[in-house]
């Protein structure tokens, strides 16, 4: 019996072994790897919460479980979640974070937010009065695990809105709403709490730098300060979650990534070397890019390159894996047979690299102002009840499974 029971451990353990999620996960050279060893490239969309409301968007109109049932259906398995610092700002400075029904009236106004809450909860009756913003966090982050998807957290913006524009006073260190020290104590806090997400594997400490239109307080806007911010604060997320990722995001929309890739000067002789961190093997790079108008593709991959995927390359100084966490297009009409989108689809396989679609979300709780914002980039409608194009999301599928293919 003894036997028995020790030969039985002894063959179920190695499918123990290969169960999601296999984290944490490690960059190793260009590559990013499960726990298993084995090569995982990011595949997977945006899902917003970092907007007025602070709330995973398209709850009043889905439950959680049949929005990440959407997402499974593509075989994606990755989601960037991303979050505003405010909303750890209210639980550390403003008595705690706050119930989403005052969420909603806040940034809706009593009527609309009372009628949204109401749709929301309709639709997820596990939420109530009591249910806080970072609870439904728990909550997508939950479902994503149960259905095998990943979490990748983003930190979007400082203050709860629309990202991004160069006069959101959310643009740079110090920026009207950009507390570098609020932005510091946020990334570590959600680091530190999404320990308790199974799926959680990455974080990305900051969305889009870019040059804010008014200066004021704000640090100087170039690579120096990038680096005198930047790098600390992941030294401090790698020790309040030394198993997360960290994806470092660079200048100009995030567009920027190629002094760090070449190990070149930043500025009063800073560089970038990764061996100076003892956490090397949790660094990833993320660029961005929306050419939409492009008509060459092959001016695209040089710009891409040249911009941040020679990390990639085996010439690196630094060489580091490269994700493409943003880029999108129009899904209402034939953008996705355009050469941007065409491009992007070819590059991704080509590279064997990661990326994310902007975005999941066929409208929005609030935008800019309007409420129930109607997003024509989405992948889903307007009520998130389908895909908003069927035959973009036939082009998306394929490019899904050609990266998948590794
Ligand atoms: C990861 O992918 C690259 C490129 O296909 C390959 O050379 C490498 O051996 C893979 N690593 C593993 C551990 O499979
Ligand atoms: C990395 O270095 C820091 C000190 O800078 C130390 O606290 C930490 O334990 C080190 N981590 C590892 C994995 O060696």
């Amino acid at each position: 019996m003894q036997l028995l029971t020790s030969l039985f451990c002894a063959l179920a353990l190695p499918s123990l072994l290969v169960a999601f999620p296999n984290a944490p996960f490690v960059a190793n050279k260009q590559w990013i790897q499960d726990s298993t060893g084995a090569n995982f490239t990011y595949v997977g969309v945006n899902w917003p919460g970092a907007a007025d409301v602070m709330i995973p968007e398209g709850l009043q109109y889905q439950s959680i479980a049949s929005i990440v049932s959407k997402i499974k259906s593509l075989r994606m398995n990755v989601v960037r979640l991303t979050f505003a610092i405010e909303m750890v700002d209210d639980i550390k400075d403003n008595g705690g974070d706050v119930t989403i029904q005052k969420a909603f009236t806040k940034a809706l106004g009593a009527t609309n937010g009372e009628k949204v809450y109401q749709q929301v909860v309709k639709n997820n009756p596990s939420f109530g009065p009591t249910t806080t913003r970072l609870q439904v966090f728990d909550a997508v982050a939950a479902e994503l695990g149960k259905q095998g998807i990943y979490v990748h957290l983003d930190n979007h913006m400082s203050k709860g809105a629309w990202c991004c524009s160069t006069n959101d006073g959310n643009t740079w260190f110090g920026d009207t709403y950009f507390h570098t020290e609020k932005w510091k104590r946020g990334v570590q806090y959600m680091a530190e709490y999404g320990k308790k997400w199974p799926a959680l594997v990455s974080i990305g400490l900051r969305n889009e730098f870019r040059k804010p239109d008014q200066t004021g307080s704000s640090l100087a806007y170039n690579w120096a300060t990038w680096y005198d911010q930047v790098m600390p604060t992941a030294t401090l997320v790698n020790k309040a979650n030394p198993s997360l990722l960290i994806f470092l995001s660079g200048l100009d929309f995030d567009t920027k990534m190629g002094p760090i890739a070449t190990g070149d000067d930043l500025g009063s002789g800073k560089k970038f070397r990764l061996a100076d961190y003892n956490y090397t093997n949790k660094l990833v790079l993320e660029l961005h890019n929306y050419q939409n108008s492009a008509t060459n593709c092959g001016d695209m991959e040089g710009g891409l390159w040249n911009n941040g995927f020679r990390a990639t390359g085996d010439k690196a100084v630094n060489k580091m894996p490269v994700v493409l966490t943003e880029f999108g297009f129009s899904q209402s009409g034939d953008d996705y047979t355009k050469t941007y989108a065409t491009c992007i689809k070819k590059l991704m396989p080509q590279w064997k690299t990661g990326w994310t679609v902007w975005v999941l979300s066929g409208s929005y709780y609030i935008r800019s102002g309007t409420q129930d914002y109607e997003e024509s980039w989405g992948l889903l409608n307007h009520q998130w009840s389908d895909w908003r194009s069927a035959n973009a999301i036939n082009a998306l599928k394929g490019m899904i499974d050609a990266s998948l293919k590794g």
